[in-house]
């Protein structure tokens, strides 16, 4: 086993190891050249590929200094407001269950029933092995929650970000996103040949300076924003987007995967939040996989988009349809989430309590909303990593985000708030990382630690 010969090289070893773990992009590194390997040895090791060794080599340096595995943790129960890991119980922060439905009695007693009537699989792609009454009942549903048109559901929310804007963009076209979008549309932005253009997050103004400056390059335009920023927990001003798309004539995508039940006063999403009408915007994306506790992903839009998606779209057309649990899942997740808008007034209380009492403990929560997401921001990808760690050993299962996930001086701890979460556990994890974070930040600093360990 490699092990680092300085406290620097295994802090840098240990920053990337967490670096790689959380936010592997499909990008090779800068710095690697492909050789041809010597004429005794062949490429077709899996250990030799490109950064294979160094996650070995930085998952040692985290085991040196002491440091669990944040990642993969198995969770023996459904894993809401609490779970529990290797027969211990913790508060949980690490799950999207925003409205407390994974395990509800209706979500789940539709799922049984789908599997009662039609089996747990749709065996082939919609279009050769034809629809379940569960696919089409979900669709409207949505639709009809959006007023668009109609919609598709897709077997993965990232797969439909990917494939519905990898087809309705070409080479000639263009695509304007926030500089915090998700991987999955710039994913998709690449699949379809476009230009990609990125403006400040969150910052019309930029985006208005890029709009004068290049739109005429280009025949089709798409805007693409989120509702709620996944590792922010802020959300855009929509009028001004809406405002600009029809000043510059593009259309506009909202990916309303961590929106829909969070904001607005009944949860419907960024346009309640915004008190914009949803027509206003042309095409809504979202996953199943958060508050609708389920799996997969949908777009909503006018009849003659979703009809080319469900003809056109790679991720549709030749990939398998949605099981049909998951999509009575689904359907049954949306029908409670609208009957009962407490559920979004919880979590509301509740992110509302977690952010007015980090700020009170001096804690540094961004751009944050106080609603389903709320960042700490700490500084440092080893210092987020660690905070974490400690944090599991008292009992808080909350996860780092790191560098490329975020900027190396914006890593951080990401809480994921659910309406189930009670006023006293919120408190107490609160003095919990504000005491583990201060511990954090005047005690022997990390690279002591491991000097000392090392016998340094
Ligand atoms: C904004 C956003 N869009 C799309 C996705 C992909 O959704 P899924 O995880 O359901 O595939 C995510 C995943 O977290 C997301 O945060």
């Amino acid at each position: 086993m490699t092990q680092p010969s300085r406290p620097q090289d295994g802090r840098a070893a240990l920053a990337s190891f967490v670096t790689n773990r959380l936010g592997r992009t499909n990008a090779r590194p800068a710095s690697t050249e492909i050789k041809a390997p010597p004429a005794n040895e062949s490429a077709q090791d899996f250990e030799k590929l490109t950064g294979y060794r160094e996650l070995r080599l930085q998952r040692s340096a985290a085991d040196l200094i002491g440091l669990g595995n944040p990642f993969f943790r198995v969770h023996e129960t459904r894993a809401g407001a609490n779970t529990r890991i290797e027969g211990q119980t913790y508060s949980n922060y690490s799950s999207y269950d925003y409205l407390g439905l994974n395990g509800h009695p209706a979500v789940s007693g539709a799922a049984r029933k789908a599997i009662e009537a039609f089996g747990t699989s749709a065996s082939a792609s919609r279009i050769v092995a034809g629809e379940r009454p569960g696919h089409l009942k979900l669709e409207r549903a949505l639709a009809a929650h959006y007023r668009t048109d109609a919609c598709v559901v897709l077997v993965s929310g990232h797969a439909t970000n990917v494939t519905a804007i990898g087809a309705i963009l070409e080479a000639p076209d263009v695509i304007f996103h926030d500089a915090l979008i998700h991987n999955s549309v710039v994913t998709g932005a690449q699949l379809s040949g476009a230009q990609r253009r990125s403006f400040a997050h969150n910052d019309p103004a930029a985006l208005e300076k890029l709009l004068e400056a290049t739109r005429h390059e280009h025949r089709r335009a798409l805007i693409v924003i989120e509702g709620l920023y996944s590792m922010d927990g802020d959300a855009p001003d929509l009028a001004a987007f809406v405002e600009l798309k029809r000043r510059y004539d593009c259309w506009l995508m909202v990916d309303d995967a961590h929106g829909l039940g969070v904001l607005g006063r009944t949860g419907a999403g960024l346009h309640e939040h915004c008190g914009v009408e949803a027509g206003d915007v042309d095409i809504w994306m979202g996953t199943l996989s958060k508050t609708l506790s389920s799996c997969g992903g949908y777009i909503c839009g006018p009849s003659a988009l979703i009809e080319y998606l469900k003809c056109t779209a790679g991720g549709f057309v030749y990939s398998v349809g949605m099981s049909p649990p998951l999509a009575a899942a689904a359907e049954a997740a949306l029908t409670v989430m609208q009957a009962e808008p407490e559920r979004v007034e919880r979590l509301r209380r509740n992110g509302n309590q977690f952010l007015a009492l980090a700020k009170k403990h001096g804690l540094n929560t961004g751009s944050s909303l106080g609603l389903a997401v709320i960042p700490i921001i700490v500084g440092d990808s080893l210092k987020a990593v660690t905070l974490s760690d400690r944090l599991f050993k008292r009992g808080i299962n909350v996860q780092p985000i790191i560098h490329p996930a975020v900027p190396e001086r914006s890593s951080r701890l990401r809480f994921f708030m659910t309406s189930e979460h009670t006023p006293e556990q919120i408190a107490q994890t609160v003095a919990t990382v504000a005491e583990e974070l201060s511990a954090l930040e005047t005690g022997a600093t990390l690279i002591e630690q491991l000097m000392a360990r090392r016998g340094a």
